[in-house]
């Protein structure tokens, strides 16, 4: 995945451009580019940072009304200064820039270089710059026709900005898969690959849709498929404030949006519980509701973290609502022809909306006429535009790679369906639906009390910096939160970690229990508590070192574990929005004190719009 901007307007597009390209960095971090135009085309590109592009071009004119950049998540060709985008054209008639990938590439280059075309780069996106233009040129047509003639010609999916040097007023915006908005201000255009470089400009946006092509002059954009028919635009208002986007004072963004889950939870279950906690609307789900009560069974795809959250919502529709559930990793989905029937239903997870995995099992589900639902946090991203309904999770903008406060919004999405399906279903009494309701809307508090334990936290990440590997257990509920402590470790810290149900334990990796193997261990009370309290005497046996979190003023556990983490009491079904805190936090402290990138660990990017 990569991010790109462009502006045209009035203004000088470079401070634009690169402010926009900072808040795209989470998109990819190999290399970085921009180029502004005036009756030149000035293009510098820098292998690194966006920090480093501007290093680079201190001294240079970067001087232009007009202008596009890019910072990459390297997918043809390693990062380098080359392959960094804007690529131009052989002839130097058209630059452009590129989020996606043009998976027919290696046939279109052939044909090219037949043609008497050579390439710099290794990047699939030179050679939709040279198709461009060799359409171009053979046909003696206009920039936008020769555009969309190429992009007939492409197989793959893009977020397309392009300038021809020949119509020097104008940029051309293309979509197929990879997000694209446009912010309209005043004799001016923003285009980004989300609305976060556009919200400090205007809240006036258009979301480009599959196969759409504007062309953008300072004072009109004209908007059409990629058949040449003309559309009306859809302007929407972001419903974003600029301080969701900064940083406020916290030293990452990671840090702010584990602080944020109190609130973002709240925004979670905001006007879909009653004031008075007597009853659950999703009205995202309102008119498939007849199709979920009766659903036979529920296939739950996604990727990460949205993956570990759909193994939560298996606990939570299987134990409340009584309902079968499987829960796939969308990639092994997509490939494997899975069996799915007209009366499942598939729920996707995704705090992007954009992981092409996740889209790809998407399309599957619809071509089986399974009903698909989407839970995602980004408003407008793809996956919201492809189910048949969702709801989305409402976290705000999350910026760090990590993900953080969209696990916990999309576990609490999860629980409100899976509370309500029980209701409907008859699954639970109507006593048991209003105290769970309420065990759910204890939760933000509940948060603060954990975080408020943070320092502790920070003294046990001294303690475990330098491990080299790290075992998270857990059972029921808590398994996937094991899992998820485990991938919130070693994505950031670079410590191999790995998550196991508890009971695992004792066919395999209880081999590489040893005095140097921290062993974290979801304790809390709840109906495996002894079994959970065995294993931890297991562990302790071989010399392991164990970090247990534990129900508040459990003083059994804290007699055996090395170290004890206490969250507050609450109901099993909502503790897993608990228990995944310290985890977080001690991953935050662990990678800091280890000198790692946080927000941007190294070869990941915030969303996988790739294979
Ligand atoms: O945007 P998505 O939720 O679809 O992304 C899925 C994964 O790529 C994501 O959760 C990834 O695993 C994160 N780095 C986890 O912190």
């Amino acid at each position: 995945m990569c991010g790109i901007v462009g502006y045209i307007g009035k203004q000088q597009a470079f401070p634009i451009i690169i402010s926009g390209l900072k808040r795209l960095e989470y998109r990819g971090y190999d290399s970085s580019g921009v180029v502004t135009i005036d009756e030149n085309l000035k293009v510098y590109k820098k292998k690194g940072k966006v920090s480093d592009l501007l290093e680079f071009v201190k001294d240079k004119d970067t001087k232009g009304t007009i202008g596009m950049g890019h910072t990459r998540w390297a997918t043809h060709g390693e990062p380098n200064n080359v392959n960094a985008h804007p690529h131009t054209s052989q002839n130097g008639h058209f630059v452009i820039v590129h989020n996606g990938i043009i998976e027919n590439y290696a046939r279109l280059k052939k044909r090219l270089e037949a043609r008497g075309y050579s390439f710099k780069s290794e990047t699939d996106t030179e050679v939709l710059a040279n198709l461009i233009e060799y359409i171009y040129l053979k046909g003696k047509i206009s920039a936008e026709i020769a555009v969309r003639l190429a992009l007939t010609k492409v197989i793959g999916a893009y977020g397309l900005v392009i300038n021809c040097i020949n119509e020097p007023d104008q940029l051309i915006a293309a979509r197929k898969g990879s997000p694209l908005v446009i912010g309209i201000g005043e004799d001016e255009y923003f285009i980004a690959s989300d609305a976060t470089p556009i919200i400090e400009h205007t809240n006036s946006v258009i979301y480009l849709n599959n196969d759409n092509i504007a062309v953008i002059k300072r004072d009109q954009l004209t908007l059409k498929t990629i058949d040449d028919d003309k559309l009306i635009p859809k302007v929407q208002k972001l419903n974003l404030g600029i301080g969701e986007i900064e940083k406020n004072g916290y030293d990452h963004f990671m840090l702010k949006e584990i602080f944020e889950q109190p609130r973002s939870i709240m925004d979670t279950f905001r006007g879909r519980i009653a004031a008075d906690l007597s009853e659950i609307r999703l009205g995202g789900l309102l008119d498939i509701m007849p199709k979920l009560i009766k659903a036979k069974r529920i296939i739950i795809i996604g990727c990460g973290t949205s993956w570990h959250a759909g193994l939560v919502g298996e606990y939570l529709f299987e134990d409340i609502s009584r309902i079968p559930v499987e829960v796939e990793y969308a990639s092994e989905f997509r490939y494997r022809n899975p069996v799915i029937y007209e009366d499942d239903v598939v729920i996707a997870i995704s705090q992007s909306g954009e992981t092409a995995d996740t889209l790809a099992a998407i399309s599957l589900a619809k071509e089986a006429k399974a009903l698909v639902l989407g839970i995602c946090n980004v408003v407008g991203s793809s996956i919201p535009r492809e189910t048949d309904a969702g709801v989305y999770t409402h976290a705000g903008p999350e910026i760090g790679v990590a993900s953080t406060k969209a696990f916990t919004a999309q576990v609490t999405v999860l629980t409100m369906m899976a509370i309500l399906l029980g209701k409907e279903r008859g699954t639970i009494t109507n006593e048991e639906y209003l105290n769970l309701i309420k065990e759910l809307t204890y939760i933000p508090e509940k948060i603060k009390t954990t975080l408020k334990h943070d320092d502790y936290y920070k003294h046990i990440a001294s303690l475990y910096k330098n491990a080299t590997n790290a075992l998270y257990l857990g059972r029921g509920y808590f398994f996937p939160v094991a899992l998820e402590g485990a991938l919130k470790l070693k994505e950031i810290s670079y410590i191999h970690a790995e998550g196991y149900p508890a009971a695992e334990m004792k066919h395999g990796p209880i081999a590489l229990i040893d005095e140097n193997m921290p062993v974290f261990v979801i304790a809390t009370k709840d109906k495996s508590y002894d079994k959970i309290v065995s294993n931890i005497q297991e562990i302790k046996a071989r010399n392991g070192k164990v970090i247990a979190i534990v129900t508040e003023g459990d003083t059994n556990i804290k007699s055996m574990a090395n170290h004890v983490l206490e969250v507050p009491n609450a109901h099993p079904v909502v503790t897993a929005l608990l228990t995944v805190i310290p985890f977080q936090l001690l991953s935050y402290h662990i990678a800091v004190m280890r000198n790692c990138n946080v927000d941007q660990p190294r070869n990941l990017a915030k969303s996988v719009t790739v294979e």
